[in-house]
């Protein structure tokens, strides 16, 4: 299945009133895999962050933090999150560090709807092993930072206006429930886990 066919999905523009839908969560949980399913089924444009900043600074996420430093790389992503989500309705994954700066959260309060791809540690081992391209996990002891990062940033995570519980799972099934959250947050429903 490559689309979602959506019934409920009438209206969803008008109700979005602008408002870009931001992806947050850690390294793996999926932002971009998911929320590139989640734009598709709803028929908006999709952003990646670090696809983003990639291509203003014309250097890959890896090379920014080698050469300019963590501090530059956060200072570039708080802009160009700020420009992405100022620019209307649509579907933005950030990365895993963006949503724990006060600004950009705040900016996507006011701009945005943001949905928490919420994992635990084994689903994130497991994807980021595959992929060499995460600065903060050239360590000798990844898992050992990854829980770091989970006991710093789930708490952060959780300001989020809704969360979606992510596992092993196809990427249709958890864009097809993260379609249904925003859809319930939309019509007003108190903010719950899919799951509960
Ligand atoms: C980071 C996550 C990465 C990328 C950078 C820093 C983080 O994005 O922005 O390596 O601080 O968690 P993903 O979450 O898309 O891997």
């Amino acid at each position: 299945m490559t689309v979602l066919a959506h019934s409920h999905d009438k209206g969803l523009h008008d109700r979005l009133a602008g408002r870009a839908i931001v992806f947050v969560g850690l390294m793996g949980a999926g932002k971009t895999a998911i929320g590139r399913k989640v734009a598709q089924a709803l028929d908006l444009p999709f952003i990646d962050s670090d696809h983003e900043i990639e291509h203003v600074s014309r250097m890959s996420v890896p090379d920014l933090f080698e050469r300019y430093g963590e501090p530059e790389f956060r200072s570039l992503e708080r802009r160009v999150i700020a420009r992405v989500v100022r620019e209307g309705a649509r579907v933005v994954s950030t990365g895993g560090g963006a949503f724990m700066d006060e600004n950009t959260r705040r900016l996507i309060a006011r701009r945005g709807l943001s949905v928490w791809l919420k994992a635990d540690i084994d689903t994130l081992m497991e994807r980021v092993t595959k992929n060499k391209n995460r600065p903060l996990l050239k360590n000798p002891d990844p898992r050992a930072v990854m829980q770091r990062l989970m006991d710093e940033r789930y708490p952060v995570y959780a300001q989020a206006d809704i969360v979606v519980p992510t596992r092993d799972e196809t990427r249709e099934t958890i864009a097809a429930e993260t379609v249904d959250a925003i859809m319930r947050y939309l019509d007003g429903e108190p903010r719950k886990d899919v799951s509960s």
